[in-house]
């Protein structure tokens, strides 16, 4: 049986030592770390994830600021309210929550936001960064996903890392940070010809595809490190990954649940992103 990886567990410890680093920056400095949220319309897992996100700041000693809009405003006013924050000294993270409504380009609004305040490092300006390895901020998600694997002890460098899904938020940020740590990386995606014939090659597995239980048992090597990023629905209604936990657990060498895994590392990747920012900004 694969050893679970508790992402739960480690994302209190990152944040229980953010928090101690933050006293002592306030202290020396007289500067609290400021994050804003902004949430556009009334999506119901946007606004859970928003509330988590206030919670996390509260707890660590961030100051939280939050920006609750109506369904109805307009990319003009959006980016208004972007702007008038980039010129905050008391913010210094901005995390634009999305998905945006329809009529509002995300692309906009994130190009809007400027790239020393952009915690969630989807400006162009931190992508461009990621790739060549001079970054001060990295994507949540993937850089949550490097803590669960080096929790497991087990090596990147020289290792098959396959990477299922290409989105720019998990899996394209994902490939390049398991290329830094010097693995052998593949990314597979909707066209790739033989998915398991990849997958079976992977010491570290990642998925991020948003197809319930995709990943079964006979596509994964024994005692793989298996990273499941999924936030799906079974055919029951209840919560699952893109990984068959209970097949796939009995086969892996370490895996992350689903809920418990990549999720609570996201937030303390933010409350990271958002510490360097603030850290940035004193430091001028
Ligand atoms: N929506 C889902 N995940 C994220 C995230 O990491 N950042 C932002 N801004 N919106 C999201």
């Amino acid at each position: 049986m694969a050893e679970i990886i508790d992402g739960k567990k480690i994302s209190a410890q990152i944040r229980g030592s953010i928090k101690e680093e933050t006293a002592r920056f306030i202290a020396e400095t007289g500067v609290t770390p400021g994050l804003a949220v902004i949430l556009v319309g009334s999506d119901p897992a946007s606004q859970i994830y928003v509330r988590n996100k206030k919670k996390a700041c509260e707890e660590v000693g961030f100051k939280s600021f939050e920006y609750l809009m109506p369904e109805s405003t307009t990319e003009e006013e959006l980016k208004e309210l972007v702007n008038k924050l980039n010129h905050t000294s008391e913010v210094h993270g901005i995390l634009c929550q999305l998905p945006l409504p329809k009529h509002i380009s995300e692309k906009a609004v994130i190009e809007s936001i400027s790239p020393m305040k952009d915690v969630d490092a989807f400006h162009p300006a931190n992508v461009g960064r990621i790739m060549t390895g001079d970054y001060n901020f990295l994507p949540c998600t993937p850089a949550g996903i490097m803590e669960l694997i080096k929790s497991t002890g087990v090596e990147i460098a020289g290792k098959k890392c396959v990477v299922v899904g290409r989105s720019n938020i998990v899996g394209k940020p994902m490939a390049m940070l398991l290329l830094h740590a010097n693995g052998t990386v593949t990314m597979c995606h909707s066209k790739t010809a033989d998915l398991k014939k990849e997958c079976l090659e992977a010491d570290i597995l990642v998925v991020a595809t948003g197809k319930a239980k995709m990943i079964k048992a006979d596509m994964v090597k024994p005692g793989a490190v298996v990273i499941d990023v999924g936030m799906d629905r079974d055919e029951n209604g209840k919560l699952c990954g893109d990984v068959d936990f209970d097949e796939v657990s009995k086969v892996a060498g370490y895996i992350t649940p689903v809920p418990g895994g990549v999720g609570p590392m996201t937030i303390a990747m933010l409350m990271r992103n958002t510490y360097t920012a603030a850290k940035i900004a004193a430091s001028r």
